[in-house]
């Protein structure tokens, strides 16, 4: 992955999340010397296992389980200070050296109590089926130019202004929700100035800390929460998340120039899954739903809600790869396929006698659509234990061949398991 010229990466979910970044990310580590979040908040679980042990990472970067790379927050997060705080305190009880390698930019939004409060009663945020963690109402602060960034945490008497300017807008969402709820200054003063004398000395000028790591010729990864499917301009709008997870938003995210990136891996499940409301072309009918879902395991990492499952959409893939300028893909999953006699790829959706291949961004296009499928022969043999393609089955080698194509982009790692040493290519 890293060599002379490729220094600077970026890993992005090439579908609606939950593609396995943390595990790649994780991977990819044992060769990095920083890992940068610049995107999202604890609306992201990134799964790690590391022998008997499974760490959910949620705003801390997952390079953090490889002792001696350094971790950043970057301005394009919004941060919980309170569960960022639980989450390094996990971490720590779990034998995980944070001290000195964990840094938040001093740029970046918070999201506060009534942040949450506004996702979890707003009808809004029901119907995308949103994680509740406050994500939307926050990144709509910081559009609205009446955020509280990190920095503020500097200048209490800033401070309050701005949280009294925040809990105003909150109280009349909620009044307009008929909600009997209100937002809480005082509560909210008093949960920032507990947290303030923790959060503070981590906080620094990440973009200025990235772009030094890189003029010295570090090697950094760049890690996207959850997937392009859910980028706020490429997703499938209204359904998707309030930020921007493509490759572009990574450079802003971080606080560095976009021809500081050199490439952009996408990270894809061999099949699709989504969580939340909103279309999913190839989504399975019952029972195969539900084999898919207990098979690869797939219940949320971050709300535990169950995820709903498809075979791997060619379209929404090759679009990913256009507007993130993939460089490479990594499928993760192979393995929960293992049992199947025939898979299927989607490789347009038939509307009437139309047959579309390129994502649509208007969601109308897509209903009524009909997924084209190419059936392949499954393998039935167990990939768990491949190290190399040549490992691979011959059906298995040619169900990846086909993404490649398709894609038209490189498949530079298989995933065939959740542990760390089940991955080819690494
Ligand atoms: P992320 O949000 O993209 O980091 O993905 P999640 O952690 O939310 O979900 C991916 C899930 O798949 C996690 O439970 C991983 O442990 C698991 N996983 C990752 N790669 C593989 C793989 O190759 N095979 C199997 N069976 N599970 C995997
Ligand atoms: P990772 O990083 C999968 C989905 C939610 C909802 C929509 C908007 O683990 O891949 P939000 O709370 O962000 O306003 O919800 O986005 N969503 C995710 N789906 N993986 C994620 O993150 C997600 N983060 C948000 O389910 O549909
Ligand atoms: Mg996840």
């Amino acid at each position: 992955m890293f060599d002379s010229k490729t220094r600077t990466v970026v890993i992005v979910g090439a579908q609606w999340g939950d593609e396995g970044k943390g595990k790649l990310v994780d991977v990819l580590s044992e060769r990095a010397d920083w890992v940068v979040r610049y995107q999202g908040g604890a609306n992201a679980g990134h799964t790690v296992h590391i022998g008997d042990k499974s760490f959910v990472l949620h705003q801390i970067p997952s390079g953090i389980l490889h002792p001696g790379v350094r971790c950043a927050i970057g301005n394009g997060t919004v941060i919980d200070p309170e569960t960022l705080f639980t989450e390094i305190d996990e971490l720590v009880a779990d034998g995980v050296d944070v001290q000195g390698r964990l840094y938040v930019s001093d740029r970046a939004h918070l999201v506060l109590p009534f942040h949450k409060l506004v996702d979890s009663l707003s009808s809004a945020s029901k119907e995308i089926g949103t994680t509740g963690r406050g994500i939307g109402p926050a990144y709509e602060d910081k559009i609205a130019r009446r955020g509280v960034r990190v920095l503020d945490l500097r200048h209490p008497d800033r401070l309050r202004g701005l949280v009294e300017k925040g809990v105003a807008h909150a109280d009349a969402m909620l009044i307009s929700y008929g909600a009997p709820e209100r937002a809480d200054t005082e509560a909210t003063m008093a949960l920032l100035q507990r947290l303030a004398p923790r959060l503070l000395p981590l906080t620094d000028d990440v973009g200025l800390m990235i772009h030094s790591a890189i003029s010295t010729g570090a090697n950094v990864l760049l890690e996207g929460a959850q997937g392009s499917l859910l980028d706020i301009d490429h997703g499938t709008y209204p359904y998707v998340t309030s930020s921007s997870t493509t490759s572009g938003g990574a450079a802003i995210g971080a606080g560095i120039s976009p021809m500081a990136i050199h490439a952009a891996l996408g990270i894809v499940k061999a099949y699709t899954t989504r969580v939340g409301n909103g279309p999913l072309p190839t989504e399975l009918q019952e029972p195969l739903g539900t084999q898919m879902r207990t098979l690869g395991n797939e219940f949320g990492a971050t709300t535990g809600r169950p995820r709903r499952c498809g075979w791997f959409d060619g379209v929404v893939v090759r679009y990913a790869a256009r507007i993130n300028g993939l460089t490479g893909l990594a499928v993760t999953k192979l393995d929960v396929l293992d049992t199947f006699e025939k898979v299927a790829i989607c490789t347009g959706y038939k509307v009437g006698d139309d047959l579309h291949t390129e994502f649509p961004g208007d969601l109308a296009a897509l209903e009524g659509a009909v997924p084209q499928y190419e059936w392949l022969d499954g393998w039935q043999t167990s990939t768990a234990e491949a190290r190399a393609l040549t490992d691979l089955p011959g059906a298995a080698r040619k169900y990846l061949d086909r993404i490649e194509s398709l894609v038209e982009t490189p498949i530079p790692y298989v995933s065939v398991g959740t542990r760390r040493d089940q991955i080819i290519g690494a």
